[in-house]
C-alpha cells in the first residue's frame, strides 16, 4: 500500500473533527498531529483542555476496506494498551479504567475517543483521537475540574518528555500489531489488558446511557465489555464510564 501519511498542524479545532471534515482525502493509516487544539472532545460531549504545545492531541485516521467489523468498537481499548507498555519503557506503572482511560497513580494521563463516520448507510473509516498530558505544571492540571488528571513529567519528575520521540513510538507500536489485532480481535489483547485493568473486583458505579448501573467489576469478556455483578443480576456493559 501507500506510505502512511503525518499530517502536522500548528492549531486546530480538533484533530478528531479535522479528520473527519476530511476523510475522503485521508488516506487509510494518516495520522493527524497537532501542537494546539482549540476545541478538544472528549467522550460524553466533555471538553478535552489544551495544557499546551508540548503535549499530545492526534487522530489515526483508519479506513479498513472490509466495512465494518466488530472488532472496531476494541480499537480503543488496543490504543490503551499500546499507551501503557511505552509508558511503562519510561518506568511507570500505568493503569486502564475501562474501556479505555489510562490512569497513573489513580490519575487521568491519557483519554481516547474513537468516532466511526458513516455516509447513508455505508461505513466510510474510523477517527480514533488520544490526547496525551505529556507536559503541564500542576496549576494547570487544576483546571481540570471532571477527574483527577496528571502528566507524564510530573509522574517521571522530570522537567521535560520529549514530544516527538513519544509520538515516534506511539505511531510505530500502535501500527506494529493494528493489521494482526483486526484479524484476531480482543482476545488477541485481552491478557495485556487485563493486566493493567484497575477496578477489577471493586464495587464500582458504571454510567451507560440514560442510568446508572452499580455492582461488582467482574472481569472483562472476550470481546472487551466489562460484567458488572449485582447480587442477583448480571450485567455486560458494552460501554460507559466508570464513576
Ligand atoms: C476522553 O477521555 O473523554 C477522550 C478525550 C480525547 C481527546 C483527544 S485529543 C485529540 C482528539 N481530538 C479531540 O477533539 N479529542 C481527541
Amino acid at each position: 500500500g501507500r506510505t502512511m501519511s503525518i499530517i502536522r498542524l500548528d492549531e486546530v479545532d480538533s484533530t478528531n473533527l479535522y479528520a473527519k471534515s476530511k476523510l475522503s482525502d485521508l488516506d487509510d493509516k494518516s495520522v493527524v498531529i497537532s501542537d494546539r487544539q482549540t476545541k478538544g472532545r472528549g467522550r460524553y460531549d466533555r471538553t478535552w483542555i489544551d495544557l499546551g504545545g508540548d503535549n499530545v492531541f492526534m487522530s489515526f485516521v483508519l479506513k479498513p476496506d472490509n466495512g465494518f467489523l466488530t472488532v472496531f468498537p476494541n480499537l480503543t481499548q488496543y490504543l490503551s494498551v499500546t499507551v501503557c507498555k511505552i509508558m511503562e519503557e519510561y518506568g511507570l506503572r500505568p493503569q486502564i479504567k475501562w474501556p479505555n482511560d489510562v490512569l497513573i497513580n489513580g490519575k487521568k494521563i491519557c483519554g481516547i475517543l474513537s468516532e466511526t463516520v458513516t455516509q447513508g448507510n455505508k461505513f466510510k473509516g474510523i477517527v480514533l483521537g488520544i490526547g496525551i498530558n505529556l507536559n503541564s505544571d500542576a496549576t494547570a492540571l487544576k483546571n481540570i475540574k471532571d477527574k483527577e488528571a496528571t502528566a507524564l513529567n510530573i509522574e517521571l519528575n522530570t522537567e521535560y518528555v520529549d514530544k516527538v520521540e513519544f509520538t515516534e513510538k506511539l505511531i510505530r507500536e500502535f501500527f506494529r500489531f493494528y493489521d494482526e489485532f483486526l484479524r484476531s480481535g480482543f482476545t488477541y489483547i485481552k491478557p495485556d489488558y487485563l493486566n493493567r485493568a484497575c477496578f477489577i473486583n471493586n464495587l464500582v458505579s458504571v454510567k451507560t446511557f440514560n442510568d446508572i448501573k452499580v455492582g461488582i467489576a467482574g472481569s472483562i469478556t472476550d470481546n472487551g465489555e466489562l460484567l458488572l455483578k449485582n447480587d442477583d443480576k448480571e450485567f455486560i456493559l458494552t460501554m460507559g464510564d466508570i464513576l
